[in-house]
């Protein structure tokens, strides 16, 4: 059996780059895969979040995911905090990870920045409560972006010692599937650094949430060079910026770079970016509409929640006994 587990956090709002880089991917999923799709909202703690915010995200990223076209009667979504097995799977999984592993990790790194005696334990921990997401309900395959490449293998390096320590073949190391033309969304005023929802500047980001007036801002204040387009996507190479809103513009249309430049070569960014602010607001419109409807009705949105996590408990549960009982927990 084919089983995708994916996470987006409710930190902030759904910005183009969790569209673009993830979301959009999961959509097309849903037809070949059994879809398990978690508001992770124990991995959001591990910064602080303010408690009323925290509930209106978790609520604004799930409407995010069903207007974008996710169906939660097909497959499951839910609130990572209403399964408790997920917490409790980590737990195991700290005993199972070393040190070493999480030294490594980037994430960790830049999220800490120079202050890590500061950071939170949960915030290096991290790593060890998303491989516990996924390997709670074995799933194979994992559609993420570009940045969760490091933590899905140290989910698989976890499957893989814990099969080991225990002789048996209890779980199966997860397959990234990373693909599309924004697998790494970068900011709007830094090609170098990625779109998040932690930027302080709002210029850096397309929510999910923008309106139209504010989208096409967003994109004509976006930073460019001085040169034209070229006709191939490698000759963009040293242009982060322009690559960035090339690379943008294929994503949503669903075409590659090198189709884009065709259309656009030799033209400059003043006439490119009221394209691509066109096709945004075109392509992320009806989404938003559908949005704005589900966040008006929260009682409807909670309630897709509640089942989704008494659906993934049913399968989580009897994964999460195997489990105690392989360690030698005993139960009476
Ligand atoms: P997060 O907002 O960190 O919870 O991310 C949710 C999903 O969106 C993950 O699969 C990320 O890899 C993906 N994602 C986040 N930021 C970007 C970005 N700038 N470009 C592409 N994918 C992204
Ligand atoms: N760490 C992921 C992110 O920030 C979110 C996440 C949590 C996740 N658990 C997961 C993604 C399990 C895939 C599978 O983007």
């Amino acid at each position: 059996m084919k089983r995708i587990f994916s996470g987006v956090q409710p930190t902030g709002n759904l910005h183009l780059g969790n569209y673009l880089g993830a979301i959009r991917n999961w959509v097309h999923l849903q037809d070949d895969f059994e879809c398990i799709f978690c508001v992770v909202d124990l991995h959001a703690i591990t910064v602080w979040q303010e408690p009323g915010e925290l509930t209106a995200h978790t609520r604004e990223v799930t409407a995010g995911l069903l207007a974008s076209g996710i169906d939660p009667e097909k497959h499951i979504v839910f609130n990572q905090s209403q399964v408790s097995c997920h917490a409790e799977l980590a737990w195991i999984f700290n005993c199972v990870a070393r040190l070493g592993w999480l030294n490594r990790m980037t994430q960790f790194k830049e999220k800490a920045g120079k202050h890590k005696e500061n950071a939170s334990v949960g915030l290096y921990a991290y790593p060890n409560l998303m491989a516990a997401d996924i390997l709670l309900y074995k799933a194979t395959h994992v559609p993420v972006g570009e940045d969760q490449k490091q933590h899905l293998e140290l989910a698989r390096d976890i499957a893989a010692k814990f099969n080991n320590d225990f002789s048996k073949d209890v779980f199966p190391l997860p397959e990234p599937l990373i693909f599309g033309e924004a697998t790494r969304v970068m900011s709007l005023k830094d090609g170098t650094k990625k779109m998040s929802k932690s930027d302080p500047s709002e210029l850096s980001r397309i929510n999910m949430t923008d309106d139209a007036d504010t989208i096409v801002k967003k994109i004509r204040k976006a930073r460019t060079d001085a040169e034209p387009l070229p006709e191939t996507a490698k000759e963009l190479e040293g242009r982060a910026e322009a690559l960035n809103l090339v690379g943008i513009y294929a994503a949503l249309e669903g075409i590659t770079a090198d189709d884009v430049l065709a259309k656009v070569a030799g033209e400059g960014f003043a006439v490119f970016k009221q394209q691509l602010a066109d096709l945004a607001v075109s392509k992320l419109g009806p989404i938003q509409d559908e949005m704005r409807r589900l966040m008006a009705d929260p009682g409807y949105v909670d309630g897709v929640l509640k089942d989704g996590a008494l659906r993934a408990y049913d399968l989580a549960q009897p994964n999460l006994e195997e489990v105690h009982e392989v360690i030698g927990f005993l139960r009476s």
